[in-house]
């Protein structure tokens, strides 16, 4: 008899009548005196097997019998369609040889009961291998997969910028300080904008992906201390210019989810058909109209002021796709944003807010392009120029209307999910009081 194949569950369906190998652990276990069905899992899917003493070796029968869960195990036997197994396949075990057996005085701690979200967050490592944790990883991945090929096809190069920088991009309160450099204070990034402004004007449309630290002291829903922003910059783009590829990879990546990861969504219970809403054009608005909504609904803001979390809520639960809104108070906005030219106390920068409450997802604008005004706001916001002389010489040789955006990958796939929070949007979550697993 041949060797049989080792195969994932994923591409079960092909080996139908076959006799193949599946290495995993044990996911579930039912049985009675004569009969076992082991779930096994392998990181692809689940696979539903069938071990009946009769047709078994008798130790190898009671070894299934006395499995526990996710004991890691390598088990052979017959695919055959069963409709009514997960995946539509059940596997007929003809050997199984047992990697581990988790002893029952140490059993492994996340049971199928109601555990409560610390003690799941404290067991991450082993936390991430449950079924809805894997249906939000994927979707992360395709997210991910998405916008990196949104861009990739639409003319935009790719950069690394660097993570270790000895300036503030985006407000000096929320920087993490490293002591290592001599003679200098470094911090963690908070964007990899800035540098792209400088490789935009070298290749034209760049982006960069990678993890950005902030050190804000809040405990909300949607603050990691550490996440992964995605952040394209163009030259000769202006704001109604970033707002439209905005809209455009939003759209692109919600598709790709709803092509390819439909039974995620439904693993998470995610109603479908809000997903499905979100197409262009997506409604836009001002910061003056968006603030004279909030007070007819009872908000406390007053022009000038930042939206909150509630905010943000009430805007965008008005509409089924994505809220784009600009023109916000120069004050409350980043030194590189470019003021409106009528209207310098607004800034041309924009904030995508997600539907169903999710909040902002994209932040983004047009740039100060103009040597002396940029001088003025680093000096405004109390920034060291030194840090900033390269930053600064990109006005001096060659200066363009140019701008960008930056979308925090957790918060867009908090929203596509339809998660509460952001934490199980990234495998090992960083945030104010959590720094393990
Ligand atoms: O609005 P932000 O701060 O904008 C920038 O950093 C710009 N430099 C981007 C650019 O124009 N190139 O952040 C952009 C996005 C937010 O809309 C949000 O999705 C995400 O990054 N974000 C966070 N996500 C999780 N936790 C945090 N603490 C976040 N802060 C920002
Ligand atoms: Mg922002």
């Amino acid at each position: 008899m041949n060797t049989p194949a080792r195969i994932s569950i994923a591409e079960a369906a092909r080996h139908a009548g076959r006799s193949v190998e599946i290495r995993g652990w044990l996911y579930n276990l039912r049985r009675s005196g004569k009969i076992a069905f082991p779930i096994v899992r392998d990181g692809t899917g689940l696979m539903q097997c069938v071990a009946v003493k009769s047709a078994l070796p008798e130790e190898a029968f009671e070894a299934i019998r006395n499995l526990t869960q996710e004991s890691s195990v390598i088990v052979t036997g017959r695919i055959r369609a069963e409709e009514r197994a997960v995946g539509g396949y059940e596997m007929e075990v003809e050997g199984l040889e047992v990697v581990q057996r988790i002893p029952e005085s140490q059993p492994y701690p996340i049971t199928p009961k109601e555990h409560g979200v610390e003690f799941l967050m404290d067991h991450r490592h082993l936390w991430l291998r449950s079924q809805r944790q894997h249906a939000i990883m994927r979707v992360r991945h395709e997210v991910i997969r998405a916008v990196r090929d949104y861009f990739d096809s639409h003319g935009f190069t790719l950069i690394d910028t660097p993570i270790f920088t000895p300036a503030a991009c985006e407000g000096t309160t929320t920087l993490f300080e490293v002591d290592y450099f001599e003679d200098e204070k470094a911090y963690l990034t908070q964007s990899g904008q800035l540098y792209n402004e400088a490789t935009a004007m070298a290749f034209g449309k760049v982006y960069c992906f990678g993890p950005t630290f902030r050190a804000e002291k809040s405990k909300t829903r949607r603050h990691l201390t550490e996440f992964w922003m995605v952040e394209p910059e163009m030259a000769y783009a202006d704001l109604e210019e970033v707002k439209r590829v905005a809209e455009e990879m939003i759209v692109y990546v919600v598709g790709r989810v709803l092509e390819n990861r439909r039974p995620e969504l439904q693993k998470l219970e995610r109603d479908i058909s809000k997903l499905e809403c979100v197409r262009a054009p997506f409604p836009r608005m001002s910061y003056d109209e968006a603030v004279k909504i909030l007070q007819e609904a009872g908000s406390e803001i007053q022009w000038g002021g930042d939206f909150g979390g509630g905010d943000e809520t009430v805007l965008s639960q008005r509409f089924e796709s994505p809220l784009m809104v600009d023109r916000y108070p120069a004050a409350v906005k980043a030194f590189y944003m470019q003021p409106d030219p009528g209207r310098p106390e607004v800034a041309l920068g924009v904030d995508v807010l997600a539907p169903e409450g999710y909040g902002e997802i994209i932040g983004g604008g047009q740039r100060v392009h103009d040597l002396d005004l940029l001088l003025d706001r680093i000096r405004e916001h109390n920034l060291p120029p030194e840090a900033f002389d390269w930053y600064i010489d990109l006005r001096r040789y060659g200066t363009v209307p140019h701008g960008g955006f930056g979308m925090g990958i957790e918060r867009c796939v908090a929203w596509i999910c339809g998660l509460e929070h952001v934490r199980e949007t990234i495998a090992f979550p960083r945030m104010l009081y959590r720094l393990r697993p």
